[in-house]
């Protein structure tokens, strides 16, 4: 049998889901998990949401997995699990300590980002406030993804250099024990386009300008008309090139669709129109989603199920890969 190719991404269970992540990751990933020529793990990151408010964690991670499952992941086509059910992961991320440079870590974004910012202050010490786990963040990073002999890793572009870090360590790994990991390469989604926000700018939840993917139908209605227009009055022909509604629409719309509502700017549609036009697109496609995410929300039980049987499957492979590693490395048992 021909292995098929393995696609995994990982979401960290942190805040809530906003419609720029929708049709930025969520829809084209749920469209290419059906793709039946790969294997495609998504996990939970919860491991590397640790370190703030428990709860809050504890919730995301039940909100984002809901999220998943109701905009249509499927969990009997792919592996759906959450990362700290499956213990064999974080015993690799400590392995792989052992073969990861320290000097490549220092050279990580998010770390040094950190560091810059308590340089920024005088007389403060440069590593104020900074964990250990957001040093190793890319070494567990590595875990997720080498564990699973992923070929393809999809992700933001933030997360390009993590996934080359995975690589690097992978490679130095099989040059010491021998050939035991597939070298990763990231996926990133340069067609994707960033939804702006309600006031113009990216939508962001650091900006707070953001639209939440499931805010039921009177919050997104208002909030759609909040939107940022310029002070063009009905009948003045507009400029879609310059506008975040249009952008938004865009976004959701097909190409003929998008056409159709080009020629209505050209002839002048009122903004308050175009308002309501994006609200019931938008509330059309998000309708059912929003309905099965509250169904779910309301029985964390079956989501926790879920997640239970994603874990087995997943530990099905990390298992007995686990066992090959540990071997490699030298932990093996006195007597065979
Ligand atoms: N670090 C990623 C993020 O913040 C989430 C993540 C964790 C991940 N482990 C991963 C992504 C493995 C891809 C592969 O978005």
């Amino acid at each position: 049998m021909l292995s098929m190719e393995i696609v995994l991404t990982g979401i960290k269970p942190t805040g809530t889901l906003h419609i720029g992540n929708y049709v930025g990751a969520m829809k084209p990933a749920v469209a290419a998990s059906r793709n039946a020529s790969a294997l495609s793990y998504y996990f939970l990151a919860d491991y590397h949401a640790i370190g703030g408010d428990a709860d809050a964690v504890a919730r995301s991670t039940l909100e984002i997995t809901a999220s998943w499952l109701a905009v249509g992941l499927d969990p009997n086509q792919v592996v759906l699990y959450r990362q700290s059910d499956v213990p064999e992961i974080l015993e690799l991320s400590w392995i792989l300590h052992s073969v990861t440079a320290k000097g490549l870590m220092n050279r990580a974004h998010a770390y040094k980002a950190a560091v810059a910012e308590n340089e920024a202050v005088p007389g403060r010490d440069p590593d104020q406030a900074i964990m250990m786990n957001l040093y190793s963040y890319p070494v567990l990073m590595a875990a997720d993804i080498l564990m699973f002999k992923a070929a393809k890793v999809p992700v933001g572009r933030d997360q390009k250099q993590h996934v080359e870090m995975a690589r690097d360590i992978a490679q130095r790994f099989n040059h010491h024990f021998g050939e035991t990991f597939v070298l990763p390469d990231a996926v990133i989604g340069d067609n994707i386009a960033t939804l702006p926000g309600l006031d113009g700018r990216k939508m962001s939840k650091s900006y707070g300008n953001v639209i939440p993917l499931f805010a039921a139908e009177k919050e997104l209605r208002k909030l759609i008309m909040k939107i940022k227009t310029s002070s063009l009055e009905p009948g003045q022909p507009k400029d879609p090139a310059d506008s975040a509604l249009y952008d938004i629409y865009r976004a959701f719309a097909s190409d003929a669709e998008a056409a159709a509502v080009r020629e209505r700017y050209a002839a002048g549609i009122a903004w308050g129109e175009m308002k309501q036009f994006l609200f019931e697109r938008i509330n059309t496609e998000i309708a059912p989603a929003r309905a099965e995410y509250e169904r779910l929300m309301a029985a964390p039980g079956e989501v926790e199920a879920l997640l239970q049987r994603g874990a087995e499957k997943a530990r099905a492979v990390s298992r007995p890969f686990i066992a090959e590693i540990r071997d490699r490395v030298g932990i093996r048992p006195l007597v065979r």
